[in-house]
């Protein structure tokens, strides 16, 4: 991880824009940002897919016609959400899929220690990157909540979806959290949070530089900046230099201009619509779409395509 965390840094630094892929905001600390993120007020999307799931979750078991599912999670280790579909669902086995290992592991000894009855298969995987399925029998429900697929490119989303389609098998079903189209003041709010959480957790990343890559960013030096691109439909999070400075990272001088930037994260927001265009290019036929009063957040239940 940390060679292609290496890469992936000397390569942001020196294109312009530049951008680091937002995958490495999560190390241990910024797993930790994150889940203190989830609790806060400002953050909605946690809490408000939480109630939908609650409210919801026995239409996905009707929708299956109660066939017990294999449940897949994409980004294993929320066990708050997954819990709601492990009651309705009584999935025949729970396989979460997490690229860290240690997390993974630690979530399954949990989880097996709570539901001594429920078959759980951890896969470890980068599910950006082809990966197989054990066997086994019933249709695949795949869970991908949180909207993390927003924080994928359209383009790459599509692709996403369209690789994981074939592994759902007869009868099987994506479930996908997504976040909505909102007003600009409620979508800055949530990213630019009264406690500074959002903003440490965004320069954990240069944090993580210094840790790991013998970088010298003073931190002082830059800030967090989140802003709406309506043209574009998301939130664009960066690192903002606020002077002209160099920084060098494993050995490597990199300028900084004033305002010149790291774009590290985008969280694409969609209306229903927009979701299900997306969902049906990567050959899916959206078979519900549950959103909560104020419109925020969405859950789409997607059938691959006959
Ligand atoms: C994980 N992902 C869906 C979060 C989001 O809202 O895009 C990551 C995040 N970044 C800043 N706050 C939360």
């Amino acid at each position: 991880m940390s060679d292609s965390f290496r890469v992936a840094v000397l390569r942001g630094l020196s294109r312009r824009p530049r951008r680091i892929p937002s995958r490495f905001l999560y190390d241990r600390r910024g797993a930790e940002l994150f889940e203190e993120i989830c609790g806060l007020d400002e953050y909605y999307p946690t809490r408000t897919e939480c109630a939908l799931l609650d409210r919801h979750s026995p239409e996905v078991a009707v929708l299956l016609e109660r066939r017990q599912p294999r449940l897949v999670e994409f980004g294993g280790c929320s066990p708050a959400k997954a819990r709601y579909l492990l009651e309705t669902t009584r999935p025949r086995a729970y396989l979460p899929i997490d690229i860290c290992r240690d997390a993974l592991a630690a979530y399954a000894s949990d989880i097996v220690r709570e539901r001594p009855g429920l078959a759980v298969q951890p896969i470890h995987a980068d599910f950006m990157q082809p990966f197989r399925l054990p066997p086994g029998e019933g249709p695949v429900l795949g869970f991908f909540p949180g909207s993390t697929i927003g924080n994928m490119q359209p383009e790459q989303a599509v692709r996403f979806l369209a690789r994981i389609r074939p592994l759902l098998g007869e009868g099987g079903a994506m479930l996908v959290g997504v976040d909505m189209k909102k007003s600009h003041e409620r979508l800055f709010a949530a990213y630019n949070d009264a406690r500074g959480v959002t903003s440490a957790f965004i320069l954990n990343l240069v944090e993580r530089i210094n840790r790991e890559l013998e970088g010298d960013f003073d931190l002082g030096g830059f800030a967090h900046s989140a802003l709406y691109n309506a043209g574009r439909g998301r939130m664009e999070l960066h690192i903002v230099s606020r002077h002209r400075q160099v920084v060098h990272v494993a050995g490597r001088p990199y300028r900084f201009r004033c305002g010149e930037s790291i774009h590290a994260e985008d969280s694409h927001k969609y209306s229903v619509e927009e979701f299900q265009a997306l969902a049906k290019r990567a050959g899916f036929r959206p078979a519900a779409a549950w959103c909560d009063a104020e419109k925020l957040f969405c859950l789409h239940f997607l059938r691959p395509q006959e």
